[in-house]
């Protein structure tokens, strides 16, 4: 029996939440969130923001295949990529639901702000929230990647293909 908690049941229609995020790169953290959420909903997209003005390590093709790589199994979870507006695109994929995690306070003051925007222009598509798994709370994709150009090790912190990734963009390992 599934006893995960399952948003999503019986005659009402098939929720699909989008979990959008920059992904740059995929952590343990963002990979614990996918886990949980996607017992919850019909469809989980993940959604990688394509916005070159914040110069990724890796680009969006790179990020979207270390997530397809991380979530073999997890048949209801598909990978996208959108620039522009969430919402935008949040509503051409069907989504009713916006899935973001909160890892600290410190989170909250700006999720709290892009929840109000997005309902502000898309009062339908409602924004929910999970805890991080208090393992990954100090977790970010820019503190794995500052650790990880410094020689710190970022084992445990995010996915082995992700690590290896790092190496080789970073290092410049197994060219
Ligand atoms: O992983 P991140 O960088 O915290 O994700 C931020 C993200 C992608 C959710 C946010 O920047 C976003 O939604 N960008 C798309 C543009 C948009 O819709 N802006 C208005 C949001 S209120």
């Amino acid at each position: 029996m599934n006893r995960r908690l399952r948003i999503s049941r019986g005659s009402h229609p098939p929720v699909t939440a989008i979990y959008p995020g920059s992904f740059d790169p995929l952590t343990n953290g963002h990979l614990d969130l996918i886990r949980r959420s996607s017992g919850m909903f019909d469809k989980l997209v993940v959604a990688v923001l394509n916005n070159e003005s914040k110069q990724p390590l890796f680009s969006v093709a790179e990020r979207q295949d270390m997530l397809r790589d991380a979530m073999s199994g997890m048949p209801n979870v598909e990978v996208g990529t959108f620039s522009g507006l969430l919402v935008h695109y949040a509503k051409e994929r069907g989504a009713r639901v916006i899935l973001r995690g909160i890892r600290a306070i410190s989170d909250y003051e700006f999720e709290l702000q892009m929840t109000h925007m997005n309902r502000r222009l898309e009062p339908g598509i409602e924004t929910v929230f999970l805890m991080a798994n208090e393992a990954y709370s100090f977790v970010s994709s820019r503190l794995v990647k500052e650790v990880f150009r410094l020689g710190g090790d970022v084992t445990g912190l995010v996915p082995p293909q992700v690590e290896q990734r790092l190496r080789q963009r970073i290092r410049g390992e197994g060219l």
